[in-house]
C-alpha cells in the first residue's frame, strides 16, 4: 500500500485524465483552511500550456472530484486553486493503519547502494566541536536513506595520515630513543606500546607547539611523515598503533553521539590502491612546478576552479590521492550507486575537484553519482567558529559535559542519582543533535546553550518532553489493552494531527531530496505542538465515552511512535522520564 497522500495525488491525477488533463499532481497543505485541507494549484499550469481557461478546467475538476469518496468540499478559488478535504472515515482507517506500520508513511524510493563518508575525525587528536556537525548530520542522513529504502554503508574515512603523525613519532623518539622503532636494526618484531588516549592527548601539543617553535623539529617531523608515506615499516607498525589507541578513543565519543560506522577505515587503508588509481589517472596527470597534476576545469565554469594536485613535487601523496585511492577502492568492493560526503562546507572546491577527475578519468562511471553535502559550522556569540572560553579548541567531550550541566538542572527533583546522570546525558544528546540539525543544512547556528535545552520552542528537550507526558498518560491507566483503535474523528484536534501525518510523506522527501534534517525537526516541533493542544483540550484519563477514550488513546500512542521513529532517523534517544 502507498502512502495516504500518494493515493490521493493519484487519484486527482486520474480525475484530470478523465476531463483529458495530464499533470503530476502534487498536493500541498492548504494555505486556506478554511476552503480546504489540501489544495492543488496546477490547473493554471495546465491552462497555460493548452492557452485555454483554467476555469473551466478547474470546474470539470471539481465535478470530477465531487463524485470520488476520498473527498469531501472540493471547492474552486481564485483563478483554479482546488481546495480540497478528506473524507473523515479513509483517513481514519489510514492513521489506523500507520499506526501498526509506519512505513505506510514513507514513500520508498527504487533501492540504491550508497556509502555515507561522514566523521571524518583525525587519529591521535581529541575529537573537537568542528567535527559535529559531520557526525550529526552523517548518522541522519544515513539513517535517512535507509528510511526511503537504500542500503547504506556508512564509512567514518578517518584522518590517519599526515603531519600529526610526524608529530606524534617524533615526540615518542625523544622520550623513548630506546624503543626498538627508532633502531637501525628493526627487526619487524612490532611490540605492544604502552600508550593511553591520555597520553596521546598531551604528546600531540606538545609536539605541535615544539614543531611550531623550531624549524629543525618541523623538519623532523616532515620526515617521518614523508617516511610514513613511503610505506617505512618501523614507523609505520608504530603510528598503527597509535591509530588503533586513538580509534578507540574516538568510537566512545561516537558512541555518545549514537553515531555506529559500518566501516571504520581510513586514509592508510587507502595506500594499498594507489597504484592502481595512478594508473587511471596517468592519462591526464602532467607536471607543474615538479608536482604531478590533472586539469578539472570546464570552458562553462563560472569560477575558476584550479587543477588538482595528485602528487606533490617530492614525490608524496596527499589528501586528494588518498581520497582519489579510497573512491577506487570503493568502486572495487562495494560498485556504490551513490557515494556523499559529509564535510564541512569548506572543503567544497576541494571535492568538486575530487570528483571532476574521478568522472574524467573514469575511476568513477557516469552512472555513480558522487555528492558533496557540505554543512555550515557552528559558532560561538561573536559569529566566529565556537570555541573555549580561553580562545582555544573545544573537545566535543567537555561540550557534551557543559550541556550535561545545564540538562543536569532541568529534570523533576525525584529523578536522582545514577539515573539522573544517564538522563541528563541523553537529554543534552538531544539538546546538542536537534540544535545541530534545525538549522538548514549550509547554514551557520549560534551556539546558545540556554535556548538549545529550554523545554519550550524548536529543542531536543521540548520534543521529549511531548513524548515523556504521553508515556506518562499510559502509566497513570488502571488497565491496560494491547491494541487501541482509532474510532472515529470527534473533534479538530485530532484531525489535525491527522492531517499532519499525511503530510509527513512530504516531509521525509523534501528532507530527503535536499538533504537536510531541518524539515524533520520542524515537523517533529509542529507535530508535539498539535499534540499538546489536543492534550490541553481534552481529559484523556477522565474521558467517560468509551470510544472516545480509546480513540484518544490509540491516537496518542500513534503520535508517541511517529516521534520515537522520526527521532530514531535523527540519532537522538527517547528517554521515559524527565
Ligand atoms: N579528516 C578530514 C578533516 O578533518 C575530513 C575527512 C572527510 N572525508 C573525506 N573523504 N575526505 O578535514
Amino acid at each position: 500500500m502507498k502512502p495516504f497522500i500518494k493515493i490521493v495525488e493519484k487519484r486527482v491525477e486520474d480525475a484530470l485524465k478523465k476531463c483529458g488533463y495530464e499533470d503530476e499532481v502534487t498536493l500541498s497543505v492548504s494555505s486556506r483552511p478554511d476552503l480546504g485541507q489540501f489544495q492543488y494549484n496546477g490547473v493554471m499550469g495546465i491552462a497555460k500550456r493548452l492557452r485555454t481557461n483554467p476555469i473551466e478546467i478547474a470546474k470539470k475538476l471539481v465535478e470530477e472530484l465531487n463524485q470520488d469518496e476520498y473527498f469531501t468540499n472540493v471547492n474552486m478559488a481564485g483563478p483554479g486553486f482546488i481546495n480540497l478535504s478528506f473524507n473523515n472515515e479513509k483517513l481514519v482507517e489510514y492513521v489506523n493503519l500507520v499506526k501498526d506500520n509506519f512505513d505506510l508513511l514513507v514513500d520508498k524510493k527504487e533501492t540504491k547502494n550508497v556509502i555515507v563518508d561522514y566523521g571524518g575525525a583525525n587519529a591521535a587528536k581529541a575529537l573537537h566541536v568542528g567535527h559535529m556537525r559531520s557526525a550529526n548530520i552523517g548518522e541522519a542522513l544515513k539513517r535517512l536513506y535507509r528510511l526511503v529504502g537504500h542500503k547504506v554503508i556508512g564509512d567514518v574515512h578517518l584522518g590517519d595520515v599526515g603531519r600529526q603523525a610526524g608529530m606524534v613519532i617524533s615526540e615518542l623518539k625523544l622520550r623513548h630513543p630506546d624503543w626498538i622503532f627508532f633502531k637501525d636494526n628493526y627487526d619487524g618484531s612490532n611490540p605492544k606500546i604502552d600508550i593511553t588516549p591520555a597520553d596521546l592527548g598531551e604528546i600531540y601539543p606538545c609536539a605541535s607547539n615544539a614543531a611550531k617553535e623550531n624549524e629543525e623539529r618541523m623538519e623532523e617531523v616532515r620526515e617521518i611523515t614523508a617516511l610514513i608515506d613511503k610505506g617505512y615499516k618501523p614507523y609505520v607498525d608504530l603510528w598503527k598503533q597509535i591509530i588503533e589507541v586513538s580509534s578507540e578513543d574516538i568510537k566512545q565519543v561516537y558512541d555518545i553521539l549514537n553515531c555506529d560506522f559500518d566501516l571504520w577505515e581510513g586514509e592508510m587503508d587507502s595506500y594499498k590502491y594507489i597504484d592502481d588509481t595512478i594508473k587511471i589517472l596517468n592519462p591526464y596527470l602532467y607536471e607543474s612546478e615538479g608536482a604531478l597534476v590533472m586539469d578539472v576545469a570546464k570552458e562553462d565554469d563560472k569560477i575558476e576552479i584550479p587543477p588538482l594536485i595528485v602528487i606533490k613535487k617530492d614525490g608524496s601523496t596527499i589528501y586528494a590521492t588518498r581520497d582519489l585511492a579510497t573512491i577506487y577502492s570503493r568502486m572495487e568492493r562495494f560498485s556504490p550507486d551513490e557515494i556523499c560526503y559529509v564535510v564541512d562546507n569548506r572543503q567544497g572546491m576541494y571535492f568538486k575537484q575530487v570528483f571532476r577527475s574521478s568522472y574524467k578519468s573514469g575511476l568513477v562511471k557516469e552512472s555513480t553519482e558522487l555528492n558533496f553535502y557540505g554543512f555550515g559550522t557552528m559558532n560561538g556569540s561573536d559569529g566566529k567558529p565556537f570555541k573555549t572560553r580561553d580562545g582555544g579548541v573545544m573537545e566535543l567531550r567537555q561540550l557534551v559535559s557543559m550541556v550535561e550541566d545545564v540538562t543536569y538542572t532541568k529534570l523533576k527533583e525525584t529523578i536522582v542519582g545514577d539515573e539522573r546522570r544517564e538522563l541528563s546525558g541523553k537529554l543534552a544528546i538531544a539538546v546538542l543533535k536537534y540544535a545541530d540539525l534545525l538549522p538548514l543544512r549550509n547554514t551557520d547556528y549560534i551556539f546558545d546553550v540556554d535556548k538549545f535545552s529550554s523545554l519550550e520552542g524548536k529543542t531536543g528537550p521540548y520534543i521529549l518532553y511531548t513524548a515523556v507526558r504521553i508515556n506518562s498518560i499510559f502509566s497513570k491507566l488502571e488497565s491496560k489493552k494491547d491494541k487501541y483503535d482509532i474510532k472515529g474523528i470527534y473533534s479538530d484536534e485530532e484531525l489535525n494531527i491527522y492531517l499532519k501525518l499525511v503530510e509527513l510523506t512530504k516531509t521525509i522527501d523534501a528532507a530527503f531530496n535536499e538533504k537536510t534534517l531541518s524539515y524533520i525537526c520542524d515537523y517533529l516541533f509542529n507535530l508535539a505542538n498539535l499534540y499538546n493542544k489536543f492534550y490541553s483540550e481534552h481529559n484523556i484519563l477522565n474521558e467517560e465515552d468509551e470510544n472516545k477514550k480509546e480513540t484518544y488513546l490509540a491516537l496518542s500512542q500513534l503520535t508517541y511512535s511517529v516521534i520515537e521513529k522520526l527521532l530514531n532517523v535523527l540519532a537522538i534517544d527517547m528517554i521515559d522520564k524527565m
